[in-house]
């Protein structure tokens, strides 16, 4: 069968979500239940918290998401689910739930990486184009990561030390911004000016790595100098400064990884894809006219979720993979 309806699961992190996917290309439901407000609190995600959440939403989660799609288990073909990397006590949730459906309904259970998840959300939108790069830029990632083909994954570039949604939720909590911080980075830097010269890390000149500590600590050092001598600090100026320069560097690696592997598409996903000023940025630097096509979901599936697993679950439905009941959630998962 080449276009399995598959429920995908997904809780690796603060959302809780399923999906119904069809051939990996049609979605038939998505329902993200999101813990933001409740994290809010905490000003960041708190693990133990996050769990909890998830046991309490998952079962209404995959209810909503079966009637909207108007199925029963008799109607799907197999069960996937996000195995890592995430939370571990967050990936326990879905990983034992998809299990308990599996065996109940007697379907294969297909274990999906989160990072193929966020790429494949570009099937979702357009038909992706081999060899292709992708730019996964999330809270817990930025990598760069060559696909020769479809199916295989190979991560040319990462970063050392922050993700870049880390350094935007930690500038952000610095100017007392709520969590999650990108967004509200976002708003603020549509209305400031570039005026302070925040540090780029380019690294080597042949690496495709990545480095935000040095900015991120630049960028408190800046705000915590600037109440130290009672000046005035424009919130809107430091965020369109600091976005400037994580902007500037994703766009560089993108372009210098894009030419050197000769790749037909440059797919940009993972919650800080819904960056207006990167999208922007991105959009100049491959206008679509050109030899190299730009995709970048919608924010919807940018952000964790649940469709894209589906989506990545063709891939692992088509390689013939598959989970026994002793599959497990692997918090440090390689791709
Ligand atoms: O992909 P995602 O939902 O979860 C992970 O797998 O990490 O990404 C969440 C990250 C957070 O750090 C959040 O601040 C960031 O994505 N983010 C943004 C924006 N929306 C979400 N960063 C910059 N600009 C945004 N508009
Ligand atoms: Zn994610």
């Amino acid at each position: 069968m080449s276009n399995p309806r598959i429920l995908a699961i997904e809780t690796s992190c603060d959302e809780t979500a399923a999906a119904i996917v069809e051939g990996g290309k049609t979605l038939l439901s998505n329902v993200v239940a999101s813990q933001i407000e409740i994290h809010k609190r905490f000003g960041g995600v708190v693990p133990e918290v996050a769990s909890r959440h998830h046991v309490e939403n998952m079962t209404a989660v995959i209810e909503e998401t079966m009637s909207s799609a108007h199925v029963t288990y008799e109607d799907l073909d197999a069960i996937a689910v996000t195995e890592g990397p995430g939370l571990v006590g967050a990936l326990l949730v879905g990983v034992n739930t998809a299990k308990a459906l599996a065996y109940a309904h007697q379907r294969p259970l297909l274990p999906v990486h989160h990072i193929a998840g966020h790429i494949h959300a570009a099937d979702l939108i357009a038909d992706i184009k081999y060899p292709a790069m992708a730019l996964v830029v999330s809270g817990g990632h930025t990598s760069l990561i060559y696909m020769p083909e479809r199916g295989e994954y190979e991560v040319i570039g990462e970063t050392r030390d922050d993700a870049v949604g880390e350094a935007y939720d930690k500038v952000a909590r610095t100017l007392k911004l709520p969590y999650p911080g990108g967004p509200e980075i976002d708003r603020l830097a549509a209305n400031g000016e570039v005026t302070i010269d925040f540090p780029r890390a380019w690294l080597e000149a042949d690496s495709y790595d990545f480095s935000f500590s040095g900015l991120k600590s630049s960028v408190l050092n800046y705000i915590h100098n600037a109440n130290q001598r009672k000046e005035e600090v424009i919130q809107e100026n430091v965020a369109a400064s600091f976005q400037a320069s994580v902007v500037d560097v994703l766009v560089e690696r993108a372009q210098r990884a894009v030419s050197a592997y000769q790749a037909q598409q440059l797919i940009v996903t993972g919650g800080v894809a819904a960056n207006h000023a990167l999208r922007e940025a991105m959009g100049k630097t491959f206008p679509n006219d050109g030899d190299v096509e730009l995709v970048i979901p919608p924010l919807s599936l940018c952000t964790d979720n649940a469709a894209m697993i589906g989506a990545a679950a063709q891939v692992v439905w088509e390689k013939d993979v598959r989970a026994g009941y002793d599959l497990n959630g692997q918090p440090g998962l390689a791709i």
